[in-house]
């Protein structure tokens, strides 16, 4: 195992959820260390990791605790002068504070909470319910932006894991999120519009190194695999069918995480060394810099007017985020 940020994508209703939790359970079941982020637009991460109602509007809303998290990110960086100034996309540099995976800090202490599963809890942290306003394009207070700000911050060490449910939609395009990711799963049913969704990712991930890979959902039979693999090609990873675990769990009577069916159990696999493979690709400088290039690029089309400061200003030219910047705590 390696250590990986992987985002699951597609859109409404197609899975993503669904396959996020379960791909979530089998990397607890390995007695990996995992954060789950919930930056979906439907939140539902929390009860598909089996919490029941009361627990999951217990979750605390990353998106109501930004000035916290900026604060603390921040740090002694002197080229942010306040945690007014900093947007979704400022960068960290010499004096910001980054985030791991294993640590306890304020970050995590105000939006985390564990949940338990079959093999070890894991860290769950959500944005909290979405609004008509945080589906605009730029918005300066978009929901997505505290969880794009800890990725940007975020040094994850050997044999740790990061997933975070999402949409496909324009929120992740708007800023840089959708190139956070080693590794995005981007979930299909073999629909038009599953498929549609699938080509329109395609097309802006293009230009950004972004590893893309299909995973079919609710796959019944070869005329959907035919399907698939006609609209998606070689993108298409893997196909999970209609799973009577993921059903019952519906019902609030999660079975065992290991009598999930052995097909599901060999996709989760799969999954999982795909995405220890893209680690191979992993490349610090370029994940810095395409943080660079989207905040600059925010700055001028809506933070530097928006803030009243010069945001280009806060780019350390010589910050590369890497493991080695962030000395074990
Ligand atoms: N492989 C599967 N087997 C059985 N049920 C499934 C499967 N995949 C998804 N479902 C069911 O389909 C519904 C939609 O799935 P899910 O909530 O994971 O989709 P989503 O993409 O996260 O949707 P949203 O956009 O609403 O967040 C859920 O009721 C889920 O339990
Ligand atoms: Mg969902």
């Amino acid at each position: 195992m390696v250590n990986m940020k992987i985002a699951f994508v597609g859109k409404g209703g197609s899975g993503k959820t669904t396959l996020s939790s379960l791909f979530i359970r089998h990397l607890a079941a390995l007695g990996a260390p995992v954060i789950a982020v919930d930056a979906d637009i439907n939140q539902h991460l929390g009860p598909a990791l089996g919490l029941d109602d009361e627990q999951a509007a217990e979750l605390p809303a990353m998106g109501a605790r930004l000035p916290l998290i900026k604060d603390y990110l921040r740090g002694s960086n002197p080229r942010i002068a306040s945690a007014d100034t900093m947007i979704k996309t400022t960068p960290p540099g010499e004096g910001s504070r980054l985030l791991r995976v294993r640590e306890n800090n304020p970050v995590y202490d105000a939006c985390a909470r564990p949940v338990e599963l079959d093999g070890g809890a894991v860290r769950l942290m959500v944005t909290g319910p979405f609004t008509e306003a945080d589906l605009g394009v730029s918005c300066y207070h978009s929901k997505t932006g505290a969880v794009e700000l800890c990725l940007n911050h975020l040094v994850d060490g050997r044999d740790e894991y990061v997933v975070v449910d999402m949409t496909a939609g324009s929120d992740s395009f708007a800023s840089g999120m959708f190139t956070r990711f080693d590794m995005t799963f981007l979930v299909a049913e073999p629909t038009r519009k599953g498929v549609s969704v699938y080509r329109q990712y395609k097309e802006y991930a293009r230009d950004f190194g972004v590893t893309l890979k299909v995973v079919g959902n609710k796959v019944q039979g070869q005329d959907d695999l035919d399907f698939l693999r006609a609209e998606v090609g070689d993108d298409l990873l893997v196909t999970v069918g209609h799973s009577d675990w993921v059903r019952a769990m519906e019902k609030g009577r999660p079975p065992r995480f290991d009598l999930l069916e052995e097909p599901n159990s060999a996709a989760l696999q799969t999954l999982r060394s795909t995405a220890d493979a893209a680690y191979a690709v992993r490349d610090w400088e370029r994940y810095t810099r395409q943080m660079v290039h989207f905040h600059l690029k925010n700055a001028q089309s809506w933070g530097n007017a928006k803030t009243g400061a010069d945001l280009a200003a806060q780019v350390d030219p010589a910050f590369v985020l890497r493991e080695s910047v962030a000395a074990p705590a």
